[in-house]
């Protein structure tokens, strides 16, 4: 498999009361040609932040403090801002929660999508127009000319999410970051949008770094699940072994007493406690404090322990349970 995204050692930080603290720390992310990776995680796990790095995208006073990016073997970290730019959207584009706050409520839905090809194409209006209406009717805008001349307020928010996917889309990414792409919406839109998302994959081979809180998104589309925990990665297998078999208490805490096929709509159940804020961790293992088969040995940082040629857990417990005959 050819790797698109490959990212090592990521560590983020934001300023808290007491100082600079990793809010992301260690991360290895790696997404192959045509595949879709799941990122899943309870809210405040830095699944977002992770997002937003692979683009350089973190906000102020954030920092990227560690670590490698690559796109198709680009160090991302290491461009100039104006490379920088040139790589989004062509080797990798983004797509948000919240279309309403992407889109410029002052330009109508057609220009927005001319400018992005234009920013990237020294092509005339017509010809990007021309583009932009062909992109509507991929992604399922009904009537594109006339959708083309609507402000985004005149638009619903699943129509909203298919002018920002036809814009990720304007450069032929060779990866989509989603991050909760359908959260936002009524639950049939989802669907849609999902169906949509599903299509592009096969029709372009486009892979996918999808962000949700959804198990049933993560059944119907991934081929691959990392879990987050407070920064840093609890486990990561195919979608199979990550459901069916989940080793990390975090991820069998997730999954327990989900149905064996969850339906779009569902949410991941939440487990007794909080995610501690950043800068609270404990040590060690950063889930110690709420998991029922934490012992002795948690105090210290969990070894990776993998299992078969992907799957991969840092946890104690699951490490003990692998050497027991
Ligand atoms: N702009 C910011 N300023 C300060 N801290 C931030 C900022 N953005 C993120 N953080 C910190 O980073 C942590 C991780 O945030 P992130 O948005 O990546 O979480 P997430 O996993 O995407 O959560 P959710 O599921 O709610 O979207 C947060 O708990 C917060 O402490
Ligand atoms: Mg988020």
């Amino acid at each position: 498999m050819t790797g698109i995204l490959a990212v090592t050692g990521l560590a983020v930080s934001f300023p808290h009361e007491r100082g600079r603290v990793r809010v992301v720390d260690g991360v290895d992310l790696r997404v192959d040609a045509g595949e879709a990776v799941a990122h899943v995680g309870e809210s405040g796990c830095g699944k977002s932040v992770t997002a937003l790095s692979i683009l350089r995208l973190v906000p102020k006073p954030g920092r990227i403090e560690q670590g490698r990016v690559e796109l198709e073997g680009r160090d991302v970290l290491g461009l100039p801002v104006a490379e920088m730019r040139a790589l989004r959207g062509r080797h990798a584009a983004m797509i948000f929660q919240e279309p309403m706050t992407s889109l410029n409520p002052v330009m109508t839905a057609g220009a927005q999508v001319v400018e992005a090809i234009r920013l990237h194409d020294r092509i005339g209006f017509a010809e990007a127009r021309r583009r932009t209406l062909a992109l509507f009717e991929e992604v399922g805008i009904p009537d594109p000319s006339a959708r083309f001349d609507a402000y985004p307020h005149q638009l619903s928010g699943g129509m909203k999410q298919r002018v920002m996917i036809a814009m990720a889309l304007s450069m032929k990414p060779r990866l989509l970051i989603a991050d909760e792409p359908t959260t936002a919406l009524d639950v049939t839109i989802q669907a849609q949008i999902l169906e949509l998302m599903r299509d592009l994959r096969e029709r372009f081979g486009t892979a996918i770094l999808l962000i949700t809180h959804d198990l049933g998104v993560v059944n119907e589309l991934a081929d691959r699940v990392v879990v987050m925990y407070a920064g840093k990665v609890a486990e990561e297998g195919t979608r199979t072994e990550v459901l069916s078999s989940p080793r990390h208490p975090y991820t069998q805490g997730l999954l327990r007493s989900m149905p064996a096929r969850a339906n779009p709509g569902e949410r991941l159940r939440e487990i007794p406690g909080v995610v501690p804020s950043a800068g609270t961790w404990p040590s060690g293992c950063r889930f110690r404090p709420r998991c029922d088969r934490a012992f002795e040995a948690c105090v210290a940082d969990p070894p990776e322990t993998r299992f078969g040629p992907t799957a991969r857990v840092f946890c104690f417990a699951a490490a003990r349970d692998e050497v027991k005959p």
